[in-house]
């Protein structure tokens, strides 16, 4: 039987700490009781809504319908050949301990990755990344299901459309529930150092073989040096993207404000840091009631206590238009908004 709990607060299920109640609230822990739950909400004419972890989420309002919490559990090792060892997690996993559990087996890949709060399945929803790597460079596949087709279905890399903190499940949602995740992980080391802060940090420890748990713990260390613990500030980590512009717009930009760090993309585009257009322009560690802007990385937006969705995008707004208005950059959020 599915434990179903009606006008739930949500407050303790998103990491911002947001008050806000889910009509319906259903925690699944198996494929079985997913399908249970979205039958039951089809038959009742239910909308959906998926939750992992609750780290990227912004409620704007009360979110109608069902609310499916995915805590489906288990990790394993699926193959190994030769030096490639491909690792399963079901999606209710916590991120951070399937890292250092890749770890402990002495398996390479995740070690970028570490401390990002959020759960397996979501992971490649917004294709995490930090430090030089995404998910994606480690994505082997995925098995969904297909709410359009009732199928339950593997897709792979080619097919999940990755890009910068976007992906197939970003650009239709609510059509695929990922119900477990494969990862592509290495047994010999090969350390990504090209992240400036993260190759300084590593030749400090005077270490002369690669190693990924010391790579993680260092990544550990710059992350709780710069970004809130959710567990002590409410946050859902960077709330916009690293805006991308043309290779003119940055030259023009670089004219005038020579210090914006700028990194060219593939496709000959560039990625601005949106952090340091949000300091310049003023608004590091500014607050609105509770609202905040970090003190440490003004990228992130924190909730003081009692913060209510609105007032997170009433910032979230101004920030927008005045980065418009003195850059003329747009700048796009990265969490995803529940309950408008
Ligand atoms: N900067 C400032 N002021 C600030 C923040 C940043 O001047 O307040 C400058 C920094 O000095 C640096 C540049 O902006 O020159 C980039 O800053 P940082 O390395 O801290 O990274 P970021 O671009 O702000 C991105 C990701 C983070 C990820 C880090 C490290 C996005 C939206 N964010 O942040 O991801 O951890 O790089 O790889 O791409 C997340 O997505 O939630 C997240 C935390």
């Amino acid at each position: 039987m599915l434990d179903i709990i009606n006008n739930a607060d949500l407050r303790t299920h998103n990491t911002f700490g947001i008050s806000e109640h889910a009509e319906r609230l259903v925690f699944v822990e198996n494929d079985r009781q997913l399908l249970q739950a979205l039958s039951l909400a089809d038959k009742h004419a239910w909308p959906v809504t998926l939750l992992g972890g609750g780290s990227n989420l912004v409620l704007a309002g009360p979110v109608r319908g069902l609310v499916l919490a995915i805590r489906s559990r288990g990790r394993r090792v699926v193959s190994r050949s030769g030096r490639e060892v491909i690792i399963e997690a079901e999606a209710g996993e916590n991120w951070h301990a399937l890292v250092n559990w890749s770890l402990d087996l002495g398996l390479c890949g995740l070690e970028n990755l570490s401390l990002i709060p959020g759960t397996a399945g979501a992971a490649p929803v917004q294709n995490i990344g930090a430090y030089g790597v995404e998910l994606e460079d480690v994505f082997e596949s995925v098995e969904v299901y297909d709410r359009c087709t009732g199928d339950i279905r593997r897709l792979h890399r080619e097919h999940c459309r990755f890009a910068y903190r976007d992906s197939l499940f970003k650009q239709e949602p609510g059509r695929y529930i990922i119900l477990r995740l494969r990862l592509r992980l290495s047994s010999v080391p090969d350390p990504k150092l090209g992240y400036g802060p993260l190759a300084n940090a590593w030749q400090a420890t005077g270490l002369q073989r690669a190693d990924a748990r010391v790579v993680s713990e260092l990544v550990c260390q710059i992350r709780q040096s710069k970004l809130p613990d959710p567990s002590q500030l409410a946050n859902a980590g960077s709330f916009f993207k690293n805006p991308l512009v043309t290779a003119e717009q940055a030259e023009a930009l670089q004219q005038c404000w020579p210090g914006l760090p700028s990194y060219m993309q593939p496709d000959g585009r560039y990625k601005l840091a949106a952090g340091w257009l949000i300091e310049q322009a003023g608004w590091k560690g500014s607050r609105d009631g509770d609202a905040g802007v970090h003190r440490e990385q003004a990228l992130v937006l924190v909730n003081y206590g009692r913060a209510r969705g609105e007032d997170i995008m009433g910032l979230a707004t101004r920030i927008q238009t005045d980065i418009r208005q003195r850059f003329g950059v747009s700048l796009e959020m990265e969490p995803i908004v529940l309950g408008l």
